[in-house]
């Protein structure tokens, strides 16, 4: 199966160091954050993955490149515990790059994939700057599209005053963990936030997107269709919600937890619940 992971964006709360390391090169342990990205899709079955960038983030595709004259000085000096380490990264699922001219959101670079995307009847997608804690929700999201044959969003919950940071969804349970959404809306107000319902209606907390996705081609249509909208950037949401009223779309919760890299706080809180 095939996977885009956008990694392309400026990075800007992570400035001045993204100027020259792109947030997704940053160090969890001895890896960088996307490694574990890659890792999971890979482990999902998607080991055909298209990776976004922008100019300047070139050691992404360095990072997931062979190296040659590593791999030979390695072996010549006999160290093949590095070697099959070194060797591994670039192994782990065949890795196309693109490249995003202008960052106008996630939706554009979503968009940037149709083409590596074609007939596959489902596909993922995978945020460059999140690694999933404890286990990641794709499988469940795979066993969704087998048994539902609807695309879906990954949930988590979201305390109410962060609700505005994030995409948000309404919907009710109609299977353990698996909700069939109503609404769809990129970072509203507290108090216009749409709530999850439980099978007998009860309220549940909100609940935000969790950087995992699961699409049919038809979300590259409804890009096409989408002007620019929060922020003044192509909201893959916005993509999202005209995809839902076309063909209905899941949202699944799993018992792991986002670990989103994208400021300083998040990569400290990430590195600790890493070493947990
Ligand atoms: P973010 O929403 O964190 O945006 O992107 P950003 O621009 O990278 O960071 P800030 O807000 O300026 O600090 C979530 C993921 O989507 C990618 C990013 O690289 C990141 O992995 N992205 C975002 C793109 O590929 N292109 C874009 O235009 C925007």
């Amino acid at each position: 199966m095939k996977a885009i992971i956008p990694a392309a964006g400026l990075g800007t709360r992570f400035l001045p160091i993204a100027k020259a390391v792109p947030k997704e090169m940053l160090p969890l342990g001895d890896k960088p954050v996307i490694h574990y990205v890659v890792e999971e899709a890979a482990a999902a079955g998607f080991d055909e993955i298209l990776i976004i960038l922008s100019r300047g983030k070139e050691c992404i595709r360095q990072y997931f490149s062979p190296n040659s004259d590593l791999e030979n000085h390695l072996e010549a000096a006999g160290k093949q515990a590095a070697l099959e380490t070194v060797r591994r990264v670039s192994s782990m699922a065949r890795i196309e790059f693109a490249y995003q001219e202008k960052m106008r959101g996630l939706g554009d670079a979503v968009k940037i994939g149709r083409e590596f995307i074609g007939s596959e009847p489902v596909f993922a997608v995978l945020l460059g700057d999140t690694v999933m804690q404890h286990s990641s929700p794709l499988p469940a999201m795979v066993a969704a599209w087998r048994s539902r044959h609807k695309p879906s969003v990954c949930l988590e919950p979201c305390p109410e005053d962060r609700v505005s940071r994030y995409g948000v969804a309404g919907g009710r349970e109609i299977g353990r963990g698996v909700f069939e959404l109503s609404e769809l809306i990129e970072k509203p107000a507290a108090e216009k936030a749409p709530r999850l319902q439980s099978e007998n209606g009860t309220p549940l907390s909100c609940h935000a997107f969790a950087a995992r996705y699961l699409f049919t081609p038809d979300i590259f249509d409804c890009l096409e269709k989408t002007t620019v909208g929060f922020a003044g950037e192509i909201q893959l949401t916005d993509a999202m919600e005209q995809l839902r009223q076309k063909t209905g779309m899941l949202g699944v919760t799993w018992p792991g937890k986002r670990l989103d890299i994208g400021s300083p706080a998040g990569l400290i809180e990430a590195a600790r619940a890493l070493e947990r």
